[in-house]
């Protein structure tokens, strides 16, 4: 890893919005960051549901989870790790990272982090994430939202989670599904740090 590259986790589950996922991992890549990607049996369903894109958890294949927005000349960058690789560097703090994403995170994965189950990759990580004081976006997707719910993410920001609902606004005049999916990006990669162009910020002529 070159000195200024950042190391970014990024883990997908089974919440809606799996579009969310793929644009984030290309725009990471794209913006050199190295990716470690983790993703739920559930994100399958919802990747094959959602985007019609069959992903093979055991023969994981960057070109499958992009698609159109897979860049052969980045894929070094991106590392993935199956959701029972406890042996795997994001489950341990000294692992440096930069921060870690959870895009999108189902009420049973907020659930599972609000009480420190830790039983796959993707609790783990997060919990690594927590205790080391490191930057965790979690992007949940649910409505309504019952009182155990918000209390898992209240409990979850106490501990220093950034609680970001994939709930796009629309006063940036968007004219389609990537627009909107862009804006919910954007401010996850606000919150890593990241630099993106992806689109014009409120209150800014560029
Ligand atoms: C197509 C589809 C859409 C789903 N959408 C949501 C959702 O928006 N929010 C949510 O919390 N769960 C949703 N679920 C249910 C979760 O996938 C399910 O609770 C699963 O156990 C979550 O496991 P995971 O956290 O390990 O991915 C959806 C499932 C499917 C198949």
């Amino acid at each position: 890893m070159s000195e200024e590259r950042k190391r970014i986790v990024v883990a997908v589950t089974g919440g809606s919005g799996a579009a969310y996922a793929r644009r984030l991992v290309r725009v990471l890549l794209q913006a050199d960051c190295e990716v470690h990607l983790t993703m739920s049996a559930a994100a399958v369903q919802v990747f094959a549901q959602e985007l019609k894109t069959t992903i093979n958890l055991n023969e994981f294949s960057p070109e499958s989870f992009l698609e159109d927005e897979f860049d052969s000349a980045r894929v070094d960058q991106l590392k993935y790790h199956r959701q029972f690789e406890f042996s795997a560097g994001i489950a341990s703090g000294s692992f440096k990272t930069d921060g870690m994403a959870i895009c999108p995170c189902s009420m049973g994965t907020l659930g599972s982090l609000a009480n420190g189950l830790s039983a796959n990759l993707t609790h783990r990580a997060a919990d690594v994430h927590l205790k080391e004081h490191r930057k965790l976006v979690l992007v949940p997707r649910e409505t309504p939202l019952s009182s155990i719910q918000l209390e898992n993410m209240k409990r979850l920001a106490d501990a220093g989670a950034v609680m970001l609902p994939a709930m796009p606004g629309f006063y940036h005049d968007p004219k389609s599904i990537d627009d909107l999916v862009n804006f919910i990006v954007v401010r996850i990669c606000d919150h890593l740090g990241v630099d993106t162009k992806l689109m014009k910020r409120w209150g800014s002529e560029a």
